[in-house]
């Protein structure tokens, strides 16, 4: 599963002779002409109509001559841009699953100006395809795989995208790993020595509270979900300093349910083993911190994660409940599965004592939001326009896309009630909105964005499993505000006193 990644230049000429079990070769569809072996043998295998260079289109060949390769796999990248370089990596990748290939070599040395986006793109795909799940099988069959080396035509040009890739999947990996464990083995406690383990790396620090200690902040909201569950919650809070001390951070907060029956308003029993996966959000904030330990970019973050699970129970919340929110705030609890807005409202109101530069919050928090964008965009929702864009912007530039959705005050009228300050439910109508727009009650004091992933989080039927989504998104989010903040801080310094 971790792979050793490997940079190397090399010529076209000089892929004939590389030693290794598996050569795959991106083909695009424009590639400058070269007399080399492989190149020939494409355009031969192009003219009979044996490959096409659309992307993910597969050639596969064993022990070609001339080739020191073991097997040979030939896959189209149509104009060679990054979404197609993704396709056709993992199309190539796949095709080894079950093959006994350890050594693999990935060639992007067809590929016109090749660029450091495409070479990062190209390192997440291979990661991802080559992740699989083995933790709780008494005989794992994980993939073989141990290096990848990329061949490239200028190793310095894309330097960067390689390392920036090789960090982003072993954040991607953390969050898909913690997300595909079930809920035995993926507790609050656990989640917790997740964080514990994050902070051993480098310029990052984890404090993890316990029952006491919210129960002293007041958070009865988040309380209130975990009273009917025998698991005691945690509170995470993960720090990473890469800026100096006194740059407002960036706060991320990630619903971390590690089981989500529905509570006393209990889920149907089809497909309800998914909710395993109802901590994708805390997943994704892990993984985050795990990219960030590697790349150090100068911006500092704060993760917070409250973790629990929702049950049925003698002690549980009962529809009509009223709790009292660390903001003061009484919420009347007319839906016990509508749990993730419960956690998260403490966690917005925590996070407050860190006067953040932004606070956004990633949470599979409505199936509403699953029939609205289905399972390719996670669903953006922000009052400020300008973080709005930055994280549309970095969903584009991470191929991890996202949607804006709209928080018209009207969509909040449903959420009044004779018996609290707030209801925790309004109708059916625009779910992934009127949750958002419950949470909004509790941003007020900063810039504030909520990524609905519920669709994207992970994958139902034969490809069950997470996705790592929405890490990369957030990755390149952070990154774009390091570069911003380097820029003010020079501006400051050059500024006469
Ligand atoms: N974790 C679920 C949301 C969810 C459901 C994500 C299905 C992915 C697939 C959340 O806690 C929930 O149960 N939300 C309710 C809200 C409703 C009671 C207002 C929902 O979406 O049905
Ligand atoms: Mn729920
Ligand atoms: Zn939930």
């Amino acid at each position: 599963m971790i792979m050793d990644f490997e940079l190397k230049t090399l010529t076209r000429a000089r892929l004939c002779t590389e030693k290794c079990d598996a050569l795959i070769v991106l083909m695009p569809e424009n590639p400058a002409p070269s007399d080399d072996a492989l190149s020939q043998l494409a355009a031969s295998a192009i003219k009979s109509g044996d490959f096409e260079t659309k992307p993910g289109k597969l050639l596969c060949s064993y022990r070609v001559t001339g080739l020191s390769a073991t097997r040979l796999v030939l896959v189209g990248c149509g104009d060679g841009s990054a979404r197609n370089v993704r396709t056709a990596a993992v199309a190539a990748m796949n095709t080894l699953k079950n093959s006994n290939a350890k050594r693999v070599v990935l060639s992007l040395c067809n590929l016109n100006n090749l660029s450091s986006d495409v070479v990062c793109t190209a390192l997440v795909a291979c990661g991802d395809a080559a992740y699989s799940y083995v933790t709780t099988k008494s005989k794992p069959a994980p993939f073989k795989l141990e290096k990848l080396l990329l061949a490239v035509p200028d190793l310095a040009k894309v330097k960067p995208g390689f390392d920036k890739g090789r960090a982003l999947v072993k954040g991607i990996e953390l969050a898909k790993e913690w997300a595909n464990r079930p809920s035995n083995y993926a507790t609050p406690v656990m989640l917790a020595g997740a964080a514990k383990a994050l902070a051993k790396l480098p310029n990052i620090k984890a404090d993890i509270l316990g029952p006491k200690e919210v129960d002293k902040l007041g958070m009865g909201s988040f309380m209130a979900v975990a009273q009917g569950s025998a698991e005691p919650l945690r509170f995470m809070v993960l720090h990473y300093t890469g800026a100096a001390k006194a740059e407002a951070p960036i706060v991320l907060i990630g619903k971390g349910i590690t089981f989500d029956t529905g509570g006393i308003s209990i889920k149907p029993a089809g497909d309800m083993d998914e909710m395993k996966f109802d901590m994708c959000g805390a997943a994704s904030v892990l993984g985050v911190f795990r990219t960030l330990a590697d790349l150090k970019p100068a911006i500092n973050v704060i993760g917070l994660i409250p973790a629990c699970e929702n049950m049925p129970d003698g002690r549980a919340i009962k529809p009509s409940d009223v709790v009292t929110s660390m903001s003061g705030q009484t919420i009347e609890i007319l839906n016990t599965d509508a749990e993730g807005r419960l956690v998260l409202c403490d966690a917005l109101t925590y996070a407050e004592r860190f006067k953040p530069r932004a606070v956004v919050d990633i949470a599979t928090l409505t199936g509403a939001c699953v029939v609205a964008l289905g399972a390719v965009r996670s669903g953006l929702f922000s009052s400020n326009d300008g973080l709005a864009k930055a994280l549309l912007d970095a969903g584009e530039s991470s191929l991890d896309l996202c949607w804006r959705m709209p928080l018209d005050d009207e969509y909040a009228e449903g959420l009044k009630t004779n018996f609290a300050d707030v209801a925790n439910v309004a109708g059916r109508a625009g779910g992934a909105v009127t949750a958002a727009k419950f949470l909004q009650r509790f941003a007020a004091r900063f810039a504030w964005a909520h990524l609905d992933i519920a669709g994207t989080a992970w994958k139902s039927g034969a490809a069950k499993g997470a996705t790592g989504r929405p890490v990369a998104l957030l990755v390149d989010y952070l990154l774009s505000q390091a570069d911003n903040s380097k820029v003010s801080a020079v501006r400051k310094r050059a500024r006469p006193a």
